[in-house]
C-alpha cells in the first residue's frame, strides 16, 4: 500500500453561483522513499493541491472531495485537530516563500527548538543543541550564532535551509516541497535540491516535489505527474517522461525550455495561448483550444486515461502524440 494515495481529489472555491474548480480529481500515490513531481504552468492547481493535503484551505467557501489516504486514513475528513497533529509528526510542508513562513519576529533558534519541544519532547540545553546540530545538517554555517538570528538578518538561502532544518526537525514520513528553489539563485537551489534527496535516501521520506521547473523534475523526481487545469494528463517515470512526452502538453512543455543538444540557433516552440484559454474539463479536453492536435472528438467530454505506451504510462488524450516526433531527450542519471 502507498504512503499516500490521492484519489480524485477536487477542490471548488466560492459558493452559490460563483464557484471555480481549481483541482479536477487529481490521483497520485507517493511511497516511503519516493520522490513524485508534480508539474504544470502556473494556476494548473499546484498549490491548492498541496493545500488540501496538509488541511490548510480555508474550511469556509471551499468544497474538498475525493480521498487522500495516508498510511490508511483520509486526511481530507480529519478534524482540525487530528490534522494539526499529523503536521510536523508525519507531514510536513516547504513554502515556496521562506520569508512568509518564518516568524519575522522570533529567532531562528526558539522557532526550531518550539517544535523539538512539540514533536520529540527536547526541552533546555538538549533541544538547542539538537537545533544547532539540525541546522548544521542542511549546511548553515556556524549554527550556534545562527540559533539568535531572525530570519531578516539571513539570506533567502539560509531561510530556505532554515525551513528546511525545521521540516527535517520533526522526521516527517511525508514532505511535501511547494517550488522550494524558485525564488534562489541556482547554486542554491543546487545544494537545497541535494539536501532534499538526501534527506529521501537517509531517512526514507516521501517527497512530493511540486514545481513548474522542468530542471528540478529531471534531477530528483522517481515519477512525474504532469498537471494541466487541475487534472492530471500525464504520468509517468522521469526517463519515461523525458524520452517519450506523449500528452501534447507535455511534448510542449519540452519543447518550450532550451536544450543543450539543440542545434544552434534552434527557437524555442512555446505552447501558444495561456492556461486561462481553456475550457471546463467537462465539456471536452481542458487543452483543446492550445493543442494542434485537436479534433472535433476532443470536444465529446473529458478524456479518461489510457495507456498508449507501457502500463505505468498513462496519458489523457486521444490523439496522443505519436512515437516518431518524439524529441530523444538525454535525461540525467
Ligand atoms: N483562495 C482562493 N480562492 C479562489 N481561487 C483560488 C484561491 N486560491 C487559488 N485559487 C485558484 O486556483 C487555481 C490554482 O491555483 P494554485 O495556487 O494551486 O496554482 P499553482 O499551480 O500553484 O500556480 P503557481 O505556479 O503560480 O504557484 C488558480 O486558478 C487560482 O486562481
Ligand atoms: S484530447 Fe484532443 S485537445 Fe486534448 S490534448 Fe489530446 S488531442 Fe489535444
Ligand atoms: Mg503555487
Amino acid at each position: 500500500m502507498p504512503l499516500l494515495s490521492v484519489d480524485e481529489l477536487t477542490v471548488t472555491f466560492g459558493g452559490q453561483g460563483r464557484k471555480s474548480n481549481a483541482v479536477n480529481g487529481v490521483s497520485f500515490d507517493v511511497d516511503q522513499g519516493q520522490v513524485i513531481g508534480l508539474v504544470g504552468e502556473s494556476g494548473c492547481g499546484k498549490s491548492v493541491t498541496s493545500l488540501a493535503l496538509m488541511g490548510l484551505l480555508p474550511r469556509k467557501g471551499v468544497e474538498v472531495g475525493g480521498r487522500a489516504d495516508f498510511d490508511g486514513v483520509n486526511l481530507l475528513t480529519m478534524s482540525q485537530n487530528e490534522i494539526r497533529d499529523m503536521r510536523g509528526s508525519q507531514l510536513a510542508m516547504i513554502f515556496q516563500d521562506p520569508l512568509s513562513s518564518l516568524n519575522p519576529v522570533i529567532p531562528i533558534g526558539i522557532q526550531v527548538t518550539e517544535i523539538l519541544q512539540r514533536h520529540r519532547g527536547l526541552k533546555g540545553e538538549p533541544a538547542r543543541k539538537e537545533a544547532a546540530a539540525l541546522l548544521e545538517k542542511v549546511g548553515i554555517p556556524d549554527p550556534t550564532r545562527r540559533l539568535k538570528e531572525y530570519p531578516h538578518q539571513m539570506s533567502g538561502g539560509m531561510r530556505q535551509r532554515a525551513l528546511i532544518a525545521m521540516a527535517v526537525a520533526c522526521a516527517p514520513r511525508l514532505l511535501i516541497a511547494d517550488e522550494p528553489t524558485t525564488a534562489l539563485d541556482v547554486t542554491i537551489q543546487a545544494q537545497i535540491l541535494e539536501l532534499l534527496k538526501e534527506l529521501v535516501d537517509q531517512e526514507g521520506t516521501a517527497l512530493l516535489m511540486i514545481t513548474h521547473d522542468l530542471g528540478v523534475v529531471a534531477g530528483l523526481c522517481d515519477q512525474v505527474n504532469v498537471l494541466y487545469a487541475g487534472k492530471v494528463v500525464e504520468s509517468a517515470g522521469r526517463r519515461e517522461l523525458f524520452k517519450h512526452p506523449t500528452h501534447p502538453y507535455t511534448h510542449g512543455l519540452l519543447g518550450s525550455i532550451p536544450r543543450l543538444d539543440a542545434p544552434r540557433g534552434e527557437a524555442l516552440s512555446p505552447i501558444r495561448g495561456s492556461i486561462n484559454d481553456r475550457i471546463a474539463w467537462a465539456d471536452g479536453c481542458a487543452f483543446a483550444p492550445r493543442c494542434d492536435r485537436y479534433e472535433l472528438d476532443c470536444l465529446s467530454g473529458p478524456p479518461g486515461l489510457s495507456h498508449p505506451r507501457a502500463a505505468d504510462h498513462q496519458v489523457r488524450c486521444l490523439h496522443p502524440v505519436p512515437q516518431s516526433t518524439q524529441p530523444t531527450e538525454e535525461v540525467p542519471a
